[in-house]
């Protein structure tokens, strides 16, 4: 986090959104930061090298490890975070990966709220599994005391997901967070769905947040991504016993002696996690992709704010249809979570969420093939509405059990809600529903299918 001088203007999110993270460009005054498309940076002569190396000068190395495009947009991430500092990574999973390995370690125990995006869960229950990392999941996140009781002596984190994608079933940030500080442990929380416009986690206590920057905060369905933000806070220093990797020297030559934490201090954790995991199992991020990404984030506040109004219109729509049995949208005053939608998220409760058609899958089915304008896709947070059946595709390796305990019923469909018109959004539901009560409406094309241009064409 850069100091700001106290008598400093405080800039917007609009604002900070196309400014932060500009490094200036050497050369040629480009406005934009260029996609820097070189595997490594020359080293003027043999010292220049060394000191390279050494870390005494601070220019670029080889981009597996840092790079002028991505080094742009991690100053800007962290910026609109309010964070001490970014990492990008090659994807979503990605960055859950190196945000939990960079503080767990074999033999460690970590706790996480129940409902979570299923590739984070199998990640959890299956990849660090074998590393000898255990997960056991909390039945009720926003109740402290199922926290409290499942710590034990070589627990070292808790972890959340701040909007749950599809149920929408939120998460008390801050009571998570003072739940995990009591027990000398950091809370890490993927903020995917909200991304820093409509939730800051660092500001509610969080010590880690990670983003699939593939969903809104590029926004345009072209690249895959994702980012690691330390918020610089934790007291790595005090806790020489649980975090004994921070406690060692950084190198092993037996000549520098000095350790992360001496080094970095409350950046420790920040430090590690980029050099050591982020930089050794190689998870960068192209900086084609980083670039796709600076050009989606100069427009995250305009695109989020209209993400936001379609999204709570097309679910007060739904829940108007007599088919739908519940619709887990947190904007909505009868849904269970509005009170935290209200506390939490202001600007809106993001554009993914589920609902449930009371006909069952093959309700879902119907409805699934009729829709013209959302496009049938496994994706979220994208420019253009999209649909999908979680109980047959994303949620389908869960048992029938697991999938009625998550509340993923057979009728159950996710939308992630664009940026187009809404009465156009409204006009394909209307359509499809028509389908669903066996009528025969026509094609939102026209009769024949063949208009000049309609929003369905090329899907
Ligand atoms: C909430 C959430 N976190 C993480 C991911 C993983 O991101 P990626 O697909 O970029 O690896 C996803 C993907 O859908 C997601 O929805």
């Amino acid at each position: 986090m850069t100091e700001t001088p106290r008598d400093a203007h405080e800039f917007g999110f609009s604002t900070e959104q196309v400014h932060a993270g500009y490094l200036g460009e050497a050369g040629h005054g480009a406005r934009i930061t260029p996609i820097y498309l070189s595997a490594g940076f020359v080293f003027d002569d043999f010292e220049h090298a060394r000191a390279r190396f050494a870390g005494t000068d601070p220019g670029y190395v080889y981009s597996r490890i840092n790079n002028p495009t991505n080094a742009a947009v991690e100053k800007l991430l962290a910026d609109l975070e309010h964070g001490a500092g970014a990492t990008l990574v090659g994807s979503g999973q990605a960055a859950a990966t190196v945000a939990l390995l960079s503080v767990l370690k074999a033999g460690d125990h970590f706790l996480s709220a129940p409902s979570i995006y299923e590739g984070t869960r199998a990640l959890f229950r299956g990849n660090f599994a074998r590393f000898g990392i255990e997960v056991e999941f909390v039945d009720d996140p926003n109740d402290p005391a199922d926290w409290h009781r499942r710590v034990r002596d070589n627990t070292r984190l808790f972890f959340g997901e701040a909007i749950p994608n599809p149920k929408n079933d939120l998460i008390d940030i801050e009571a998570i967070a003072t739940s995990a500080h009591e027990h000398g442990v950091p809370f890490a929380i993927d903020s995917t769905v909200p991304t820093p416009y409509l939730l800051r986690p660092i500001d509610h206590g969080a010590d880690i947040v990670f983003h699939s920057t593939s969903k809104f905060l590029a926004g345009h369905g072209n690249s895959i991504g994702g980012v690691v933000i330390d918020a610089g806070r934790f007291d790595w220093a005090a806790h020489p016993d649980s975090y004994p990797h921070l406690h060692q020297p950084i190198f092993d030559d037996g000549v520098e002696t000095a350790t992360w934490v001496d080094k970095f201090g409350l950046k420790a954790n920040f430090a590690f996690a980029r050099a050591v995991v982020a930089g050794r199992f190689g998870t960068s991020l192209s900086p084609f992709n980083a670039f796709l990404l600076q050009q989606g984030i100069e427009t995250l506040s305009l695109r989020l704010d209209r993400h936001a109004r379609n999204a709570l219109a097309v679910a007060t729509w739904l829940e108007r249809q007599p088919e739908v049995s519940g619709v887990d949208y947190p904007g909505l005053p009868s849904n269970p979570f509005h009170a935290l939608a209200q506390r939490y998220y202001p600007r809106g409760a993001g554009s993914v969420f589920a609902f449930t058609l009371a006909g069952g899958q093959e309700a879902a089915k119907t409805l699934y093939d009729a829709v013209e304008v959302f496009t049938r896709m496994t994706h979220i947070g994208d420019v253009r509405s999209l649909i999908l059946h979680p109980p047959t595709t994303t949620h389908s390796r869960l048992s029938a059990a697991e999938r009625e305990q998550a509340g993923i019923h057979p009728g159950l469909i996710r939308l992630s809600v664009g940026i187009e018109d809404v009465e156009d959004l409204l006009a394909d539901l209307d359509r499809a529903f028509r389908v669903l009560r066996g009528e025969n409406p026509p094609s939102l094309r026209g009769a024949g299918g063949d208009a000049e241009f309609t929003p369905a064409d090329g899907l």
